[in-house]
């Protein structure tokens, strides 16, 4: 799959992404706070990726996911361990693609234009920070490119934040 960035210039799905974990670099560079840095990451990826009507973060406290800051219509606040996408992703630590959101069982429909999803977790040292959600209402946006593209990037986001003297 290619996306257009301009009339001349066409791009790959990898090449999109390894120029968004340049991008994601130069937005971190000289700045610790973890809340900012995150709210940057999900506006580059909302502004960056086609076809999204929703992206961000759900963050863990208290054995619960909380919402963090993200790009797109006001979304449910809390979501329990196990619970939607977002809940089995943290739960099970595995990063889920979602082709049909309607069909997954206990999906939580915050915004009804989704109708795809994919949730990468968070991990620092063995110890799950949160999820990354992105959602789309295409149907079947998100395959294994995109899953691998988002991993690199939570990968460098949460290597950064170990870096910033914890
Ligand atoms: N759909 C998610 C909930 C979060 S919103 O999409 C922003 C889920 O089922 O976990």
């Amino acid at each position: 799959m290619t996306f257009q960035l301009s009339e001349q210039q066409m791009t790959s799905k990898p090449e999109l992404y390894e120029n968004l974990v340049s991008q994601l670099r130069s937005l971190l560079a000289g700045e610790r706070d973890f809340i900012a840095n995150a709210a940057n990451f999900a506006s580059l990826l909302y502004h960056s990726l086609p076809d999204l009507n929703w992206a961000g973060f759900y963050l863990l406290k208290d054995e619960e996911l909380v919402l963090g800051p993200f790009q797109g219509k006001p979304a449910c606040v809390r979501i329990a361990m196990g619970k939607g996408v977002c809940g089995v992703a943290a739960a099970q630590r595995e990063t889920i693609i979602v082709a049909n959101v309607h069909e997954f069982p206990g999906h939580i429909a915050c915004d009804s234009a989704s109708n795809s999803e994919i949730v990468v977790p968070l991990q620092k040292d063995g110890r799950l920070l949160g999820v990354l959600d992105v959602d789309s209402p295409q149907f079947g946006r998100f395959d294994e490119e995109d899953a691998e593209g988002l991993n690199v990037l939570v990968a460098a986001f949460v290597e950064w934040q170990e870096g910033l003297g914890s």
